[in-house]
C-alpha cells in the first residue's frame, strides 16, 4: 500500500498541477483585452488607468455609456473627486485618463455607435 502511494502521489500531483495550469491560462485568454474592447474601451494609452481607477467603485459601463467632450470629462472627474470620494489622480495619470476618455468615449464615438 505504502509503495503504491509513493508511486501514485507524484503522479496525482503532476496531474493536479497540470489542470491548475490549464484553468487560469484559459480564463485569462477570455477575460483580457477583448472584453474591454467589446465594452467600448479599445486598447490604447490610458486604458489600464481608466480600468483601474474608474472601475473601482462602479461598473465601467457607467463610463462608456456617456460619450462626452474633453471638458465634460474633466468635470466628471472633478465631480468624482469632490463629491464621490475618489482619490485625486497624479497629474500624469489624470491626463492619461482624460486623453483616453476624450478620444474613445467621446460624443463622436457615441454618435457612431447609435448609427450601427
Ligand atoms: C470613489 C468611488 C468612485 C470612483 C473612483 C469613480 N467614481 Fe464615478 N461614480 C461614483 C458614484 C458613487 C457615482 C454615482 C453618483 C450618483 O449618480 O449619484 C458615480 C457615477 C459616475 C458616472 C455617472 C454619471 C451620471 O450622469 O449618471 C460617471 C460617468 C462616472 N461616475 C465616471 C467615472 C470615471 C470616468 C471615473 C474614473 C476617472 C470614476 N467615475 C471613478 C463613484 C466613483
Amino acid at each position: 500500500m505504502r509503495n503504491a502511494f509513493r508511486i501514485l502521489a507524484p503522479a496525482v500531483c503532476v496531474l493536479a498541477v497540470g489542470l491548475l495550469d490549464l484553468l487560469p491560462a484559459d480564463s485569462q485568454a477570455r477575460a483580457e483585452p477583448d472584453e474591454l474592447a467589446q465594452l467600448g474601451l479599445p486598447p490604447d494609452a490610458g486604458r489600464d488607468e481608466v480600468e483601474a481607477y474608474c472601475g473601482a467603485c462602479h461598473s465601467l459601463k457607467l463610463v462608456v455609456q456617456q460619450g462626452l467632450s474633453r471638458a465634460d470629462w474633466e468635470e466628471v472627474l472633478v465631480w468624482m473627486i469632490e463629491e464621490q470620494e475618489m482619490e485625486p489622480l497624479e497629474p500624469v495619470e489624470h491626463e492619461l485618463v482624460i486623453d483616453y476618455l476624450a478620444k474613445h468615449v467621446s460624443v463622436e464615438v457615441m454618435r457612431q455607435k447609435r448609427k450601427r
